[in-house]
């Protein structure tokens, strides 16, 4: 049984990244985001990078003041980006692992390596009252400490399954599917929320969405390039269809 209404964050980094290759004013990230929430997201996604090489302190603080809808908060464990957090105390905060070389997020955090600090690191986020999710692989050992160290909430990183997906390699992309399948489910015996996301498309999005225990995704890229044909609200319009439809 479905646990209701699958939410859709939309993740507005790449409005910032557009607009920082030409160091302009526009595209603007908060004007993307205010026609997301008309379009239907639930919420909205940003990362805020330690390069700040797309989103900014100044979207940040124009999201908080502009937003109807939750912002999910996306950064990484540094002090540097707690001070951040505390400042404005947004609806949730997912904490990503960072790599500067990295041209997006590979991998999830590891949790079991970092445990006694993470739990430190979480601790003020969750009594300044925002929900604390932890971005992790499928991975049993990680998704356990992540409930040790207290997180409310862990974001599946769909990362790979889509990779596969992608690569037409689609024996890997079932048998991350189904890691992803049992991860979720033991998320949620374990009274953690799931959340997922990470390369989703409209070719992919649908078994996702149809794992029961998953209560939100994440999805970004591939709505801001889709925007580029058939515009953002539409985009957006056609996933929720998708994931509804996946959902009943
Ligand atoms: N969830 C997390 C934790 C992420 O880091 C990202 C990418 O910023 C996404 C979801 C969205 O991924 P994509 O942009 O590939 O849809």
């Amino acid at each position: 049984m479905s646990k209701g209404k699958l939410r859709l964050g939309v993740n507005i980094d790449h409005v910032a990244t557009v607009r920082n290759a030409r160091g302009s004013a526009y595209p603007d990230p908060v004007r993307a985001a205010k026609l997301a929430e008309m379009a239907g997201a639930d919420g909205i996604t940003a990362h805020l990078r330690e390069d700040r090489r797309h989103i900014t302190d100044a979207d940040i603080d124009g999201l908080m003041a502009a937003l109807t809808t939750p912002l999910n908060f996306e950064m990484a464990a540094t002090t540097e980006m707690q001070a951040i957090a505390l400042r404005h105390k947004p609806h949730a905060i997912c904490v990503v692992p960072e790599r500067r070389e990295e041209r997006t997020t590979e991998g999830g955090l590891d949790v079991l390596r970092d445990e006694a600090r993470l739990a430190g690191f979480i601790a003020p986020l969750r009594e300044a009252g925002s929900r604390v999710s932890i971005f992790i692989g499928a991975d049993a050992g990680q998704i356990r400490a992540a409930h040790r160290i207290g997180a409310a909430v862990v974001e599946l990183h769909t990362g790979a399954y889509c990779d596969y997906h992608a690569e037409g390699d689609f024996a890997a992309r079932d048998a991350e599917l189904a890691r992803l399948t049992e991860a979720a489910a033991l998320a949620d015996s374990l009274g953690l929320e799931v959340h997922a996301g990470h390369g989703l498309t409209f070719d992919t999005v649908q078994p996702i969405a149809a794992l029961p225990q998953v209560m939100e995704l994440n999805i970004g890229h591939f709505l801001i390039g889709e925007a580029i044909f058939i515009g953002l609200a539409e985009a957006i319009a056609q996933m929720r269809r998708l994931m509804d439809d996946a959902r009943s």
